[in-house]
């Protein structure tokens, strides 16, 4: 199967449309030879699903290497076009279709491209437009649907949510951190937030407590990429740190859930196996992925106040990574918004007037004011999405 050989002719036929007028034999058989192309990836793999992220473009949940920079990951983004999937029912009609109504934005970018709900509709077996329309084919992903007030988009994070227990059920059975997962995840959670022209944060709402450590750490990476991006960062640096927000609890999952959502006051023996959760996490990453040593870092540090409080305790004063200044903030934020055992959920403007009042003792100055100033700009483009496991479906 070859799935860079289908996407550059795909390229190439768009190319070609602009030389040829409809009907042209050259331009028939470009179309030929990708609908070609097409039909043998369909005989592999009977849903293939595109993102162009700009900088790359991703298939089945991991980045093709040989179009890393491929000019058309940008084009097709920039145009609307953050993703892309076929049905094994794909006729040359609605190949054709589907060129043409692409043609139609390559020709004139400023284009607006229409991926409401009412062009989806009719039964499309060539869909493309944000990240939003993927849950319109398989009836296993439609399970969690909450509409945006500012969006057309649908988020739905039940396949997030599945890789998330899994690599955490993982990580416990084997000890050994399953990182592409991760990595999907974390690009995954990417598309989601970019699938709109303005960033977008899709937050998943808790329902019941056993969800809590998935909900918390897919919060965080959000949360954390949003920032990271709001900061300046390059596209795989937010990245970077979103998995190192995905994976600043792991070590929770050595932790009893009695003692995860206790809602009296702990002991102190239940305390030290709490605060314990940095280490382990550190441990867990390092030991499973070398290359990992950012992601490590924060999951050690990111209870360590700016004046030194918090645990772990150190035993000499330095500074903690960056990355790790950033999900501490994220952290709080999402940790005060949820509902927990042993308190409600605050509202967001009471959690931004704490991080606030906390600035300078146990949170960077800088990195709150930034998140305060981002969190209020993006007021009206929180998707609070419901908690649905794909696989439940
Ligand atoms: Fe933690
Ligand atoms: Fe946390």
């Amino acid at each position: 199967m070859d799935v860079t050989r289908f996407l550059t002719s795909l390229a190439q036929t768009l190319s070609t449309m602009s030389l040829y007028k409809p009907g042209h034999s050259a331009r028939e058989r470009v179309i030929d030879r990708t609908y070609a192309l097409l039909q043998d990836l369909l005989l592999d793999d009977q849903h293939p699903d595109f993102s162009f992220l700009g900088d790359e473009v991703v298939y089945e949940r991991s980045s093709l290497r040989e179009l890393r920079d491929w000019e058309w990951s940008k084009r097709f983004a920039t145009m609307g076009i953050q993703r892309l999937e076929f049905d094994p029912d794909v006729t040359r009609e609605d190949f054709v279709e589907f060129l043409d109504e692409v043609y139609v934005r390559v020709a004139n970018p400023g284009a607006q491209i229409d991926t409401t709900e009412a062009r989806q509709t009719k039964p499309l077996r060539v869909r493309f437009g944000a990240l939003g329309i993927r849950s319109e084919t398989d009836a296993g992903r439609k399970v969690l649907e909450k509409e945006i007030v500012t969006a057309t988009i649908t988020y739905h994070l039940g396949e997030e949510i599945d890789a998330i227990k899994y690599m955490h059920q993982e990580v416990l059975k084997s000890g050994e951190l399953p990182l592409l997962e991760a990595e999907a995840v974390v690009r995954s959670l990417s598309v989601a937030m970019h699938g709109e022209s303005e960033m977008m944060l899709p937050l998943l709402m808790l329902k019941e407590f056993d969800q809590y450590t998935t909900t918390h750490c897919l919060n965080v990476s959000v949360l954390t990429m949003a920032l990271a991006e709001h900061l300046g960062l390059n596209a795989r640096d937010v990245r970077t740190f979103g998995v190192a927000g995905l994976l600043h609890d792991l070590g929770k999952v050595k932790i009893p859930t009695e003692i995860l959502n206790k809602a009296g006051k702990l002991t102190d023996d239940e305390r030290n196996v709490m605060q314990n959760h940095t280490i382990e996490g550190a441990k867990l990453i390092i030991t499973s992925e070398r290359e990992l040593d950012m992601a490590a870092a924060v999951a050690y540090e990111h209870h360590i106040m700016l004046n030194g409080g918090g645990y772990p305790k150190r035993h000499y004063q330095r500074d903690v990574h960056k990355a790790s200044t950033l999900v501490h903030v994220c952290d709080v934020y999402d940790a005060l918004r949820t509902n927990r055992p042993y308190r409600a959920a605050w509202e967001a403007e009471k959690v931004l007037k704490y991080l606030e009042e906390k600035s300078g003792s146990e949170f960077e100055p800088d990195i709150v004011r930034a998140f305060v100033k981002m969190m209020r700009a993006l007021e009206g483009r929180v998707a609070h999405v419901e908690y649905a496991e794909a696989a439940a479906a």
